[in-house]
């Protein structure tokens, strides 16, 4: 008898994860004739930290050694971020705020791509939908495909610095819309959007959420 894995790849999150900027530089790469001697720069690279003046902070650097050489944090952590931790950013967030955030406004994860998992799993009501930025950061799309949670896309308007089309989001949000995905610095359009711009997006940001 042929024995054979019971499982096989999800076609729907296989396709909703297909076009990304890494996929298509790989793609890129790969075509590039090595033997035409010319030099190349990849544009690509979205990793500071192959460039020497990317260096970490020293004192960056230090905080994270003496942590590992005091032995207290070699254990499972607190879920979302120690006390400690959680107070100095909601401290360092504070600064440029006219009120004051606690520790508990703070959920420390590992990464961003953790931070997306955790809120789109906890948003993926049934029949609730998101919107995002048509183009958009790909996992969140991935994300979504596999909470089975429904997309709709709004567009950046390229010709106004991929600003927020704020008509098209109001034409596709209803009563079911549980958030609106704002990336500031856009990725992948590489856009910083204005302080004024982004006055009038917060009140759609705060509508749906
Ligand atoms: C908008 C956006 N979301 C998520 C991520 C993934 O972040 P991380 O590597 O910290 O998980 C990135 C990384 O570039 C990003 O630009």
């Amino acid at each position: 008898m042929e024995v054979k894995w019971r499982f096989q790849p999800s076609c729907s999150l296989a396709a909703a994860g297909d076009l990304n900027v890494r996929a298509v530089v790989k793609r890129l790469i790969e075509n590039v004739d090595k033997n035409s001697g010319k030099p190349m720069i990849n544009l690509g690279h979205g990793d500071p930290s192959g460039f020497s003046c990317f260096r970490t902070a020293e004192t960056a650097e230090g905080a994270l050694v003496s942590a590992v050489r005091s032995a207290k944090y070699n254990g499972y952590p607190v879920r979302g971020g120690t006390p400690s931790a959680r107070s100095a950013i909601a401290e360092y967030l504070s600064k440029d705020l006219p009120y004051k955030l606690s520790p508990d406004d703070v959920y420390v994860t590992s990464g961003c791509n953790q931070a997306i998992e955790i809120l789109l799993s906890v948003l993926a009501l049934p029949g609730a939908n998101i919107l995002l930025p048509r183009a958009c950061f790909p996992f969140y799309e991935t994300r979504a495909a596999f909470s089975k949670l429904e997309v709709r896309h709004f567009n950046l308007v390229a010709e106004r610095g991929w600003e927020v089309d704020l008509d098209n989001v109001e034409a596709l949000a209803d009563e079911n819309t549980v958030a609106m995905v704002v990336i500031n610095p856009g990725n992948p359009c590489g856009n910083v959007s204005t302080y004024q711009h982004l006055n009038k997006v917060v009140p759609y940001a705060i509508l749906y959420h």
